[in-house]
């Protein structure tokens, strides 16, 4: 289970996230980046979060630590702000935190390089989860002390907006063209070999165990957050082993 946080305090809002999240500090002292329950696409947004971020941290991916963030609404009242007000009163209950590493910088595909190799596994775990939101416009990579690091899962999964279509739409192909590591001659056939092998459905059901009840219940279709858990896991564990011939846009390798 994520460590359970209580937010005692909104300290700002993160502009450069398109869904408003903010920076807020916890009952462990702890610097936090929330995302919001009531913002956009809400929960889903926070499912997706926790499974990717979940699974590539067990694939060996930096990505920050992730917590349940437990938001008394009432701490919306003193916001000057109306949208941040509207975001904190409609989020009350369980929230998404990541730690917020401080001094990281925005990727700059102009100003860093990455490895084939490291390229490659990043480009490959987009395309396992689907990941729309890595491109050179809006890599979502974060330099932190010499490292890349991983950051804003909400947008993968796409299928979970359909479930009756899942497997048909978990079949589709990956495009990588405006991927923001695509320039770095990414080995995307040697990352699957290192990586697929360990996407196993006990794996998996490690990783989506981790998604808090909360944001499972009163999915149609579905009787109880553990059967959804595997409608989550079922897809991913079907595009581990062949997704990587199924990605276009990248140069061939030589
Ligand atoms: N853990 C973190 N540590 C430091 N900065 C972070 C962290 N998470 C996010 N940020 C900063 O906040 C910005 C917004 O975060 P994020 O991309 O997750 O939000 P979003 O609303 O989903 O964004 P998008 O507009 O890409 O949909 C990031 O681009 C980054 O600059
Ligand atoms: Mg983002």
């Amino acid at each position: 289970m994520l460590n359970e946080v209580t937010v005692t305090r909104y300290i700002t809002p993160l502009r450069e996230g398109g869904s408003l999240p903010g920076l807020v500090e916890g009952d462990d002292h702890g610097a936090y980046v929330i995302k919001f329950a009531g913002a956009g696409q809400g929960r889903k947004t926070l499912v997706a979060e926790v499974v990717c971020g979940e699974l590539a941290r067990r694939l060996g991916f930096r990505v920050p630590r992730l917590v349940t963030l437990a938001l008394d609404p009432v701490l919306g009242l003193g916001e000057p702000e109306q949208q941040v007000q509207d975001l904190l009163r409609g989020s009350g209950g369980t929230d998404l935190g990541m730690d917020f590493l401080s001094g990281a910088l925005g990727f700059d595909p102009l100003g860093f390089r990455a490895s084939p190799a490291e390229a490659g596994r990043i480009v490959w775990f987009d395309a396992l989860v689907g990941n729309v939101d890595r491109s050179w416009r809006n890599p979502n990579l974060l330099v932190h002390r010499g490292d890349l690091w991983l950051i804003d899962h909400g947008a993968t999964m796409i299928w979970h907006h359909n479930w009756p279509g899942a497997d048909a739409s978990a079949a589709r192909p990956y495009d990588a063209s405006e991927h923001a590591l695509a320039r770095f001659a990414p080995d995307v056939a040697g990352a699957a070999a290192e990586l697929a092998p360990l996407v196993t459905e006990d794996l998996l059901a490690e990783v989506t165990a981790e998604i808090p009840d909360v944001w499972l219940t009163g999915e149609p279709g579905f009787t109880d957050p553990d059967a959804l858990r595997r409608a989550y896991a079922r897809p991913l564990l079907a595009r581990a082993a062949t997704v990587h011939e199924r990605v276009t846009g990248i140069e061939e390798r030589p």
